[in-house]
């Protein structure tokens, strides 16, 4: 048991999926996993260990943002040694090529200010994805009829950005999406020595303004959870 989470030693796999959101966790474990075993539930944050194709698998909720993000990963890595973590999770698109229901695979994640910003100070560290998970989930994603984007992220801690100016600036340089975990998830996986990677659905667009409709998030959702498995087991 850690501060946060109540699992056992030995109840979480060394591969764990990191949906935001708990209900999110629990509705992938029931869907895409075998022999579901829920070993979290402290302040709500759902977890649960499964088997996917033989393979034992955790899939835990981070919730909202990356200090909260940050608890999870530095308790799931230090006191329960998972090894391979992959954000799984919905993102606003930035380039008008980039269309609701896409995929983006996050090679690189920007941000302007992490949990671990005091430790880099004036240093501009750049978090990036583990290259065989990213590989494998390009080529998984390949195989399925879902529009496909590789590159950089943006990673903020504000949902109601006031900074419209560095949005422009973000789409100027190329990102693709903008969400609020993956910068401080690869910063930790660098720290620790671990695999890490985010891929996301584009659940809205912030130059159309249109958003994917709650009956459909599910199926765009399943797509990723299966890029994201498929990515950590290649066959
Ligand atoms: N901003 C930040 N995070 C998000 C967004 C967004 O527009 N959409 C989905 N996650």
């Amino acid at each position: 048991m850690t501060v946060h989470i109540g699992a056992k030693p030995g109840d979480i796999a060394e591969t764990v999926l990191l949906p935001g959101d708990p209900y999110r966790a629990k509705w992938a474990a029931e869907t895409f996993l075998t022999d579901v075993v829920c070993v979290n539930e402290v302040r709500g944050m759902l977890g649960f260990t499964g088997t996917w194709k033989g393979n034992r698998v955790t899939i835990h909720g981070s919730g909202m943002g990356m200090p909260s993000l940050s608890i999870y990963a530095n308790e799931l890595i230090r006191d329960y040694n998972a090894k391979t973590l992959i954000r799984i999770g919905s993102c606003g698109g930035m380039q008008p090529y980039v269309k609701i229901r896409d995929v983006i695979i996050a090679e690189t994640a920007s941000s302007i200010n992490t949990p671990s910003s005091a430790i880099f100070k004036e240093f501009n560290f750049a978090p990036c994805a583990n290259w065989e998970l990213l590989s494998a989930a390009v080529a998984a994603s390949k195989k399925r009829d879902v529009g496909v984007h590789v590159g950089g992220i943006y990673s903020s801690d504000v949902f109601y950005s006031e900074r419209t100016d560095l949005d422009e600036e973000m789409v100027r340089h190329g990102i693709l999406g903008v969400e609020m975990e993956a910068a401080e998830l690869y910063i930790l996986a660098a720290r620790y020595g671990c695999r890490a990677l985010a891929v996301l659905t584009v659940s809205d667009h912030l130059q159309t303004g249109e958003a994917l409709p709650s009956d459909q998030r599910e199926r765009s959702f399943g797509d990723m959870v299966e890029i994201a498995l498929e990515a950590a087991f290649p066959e």
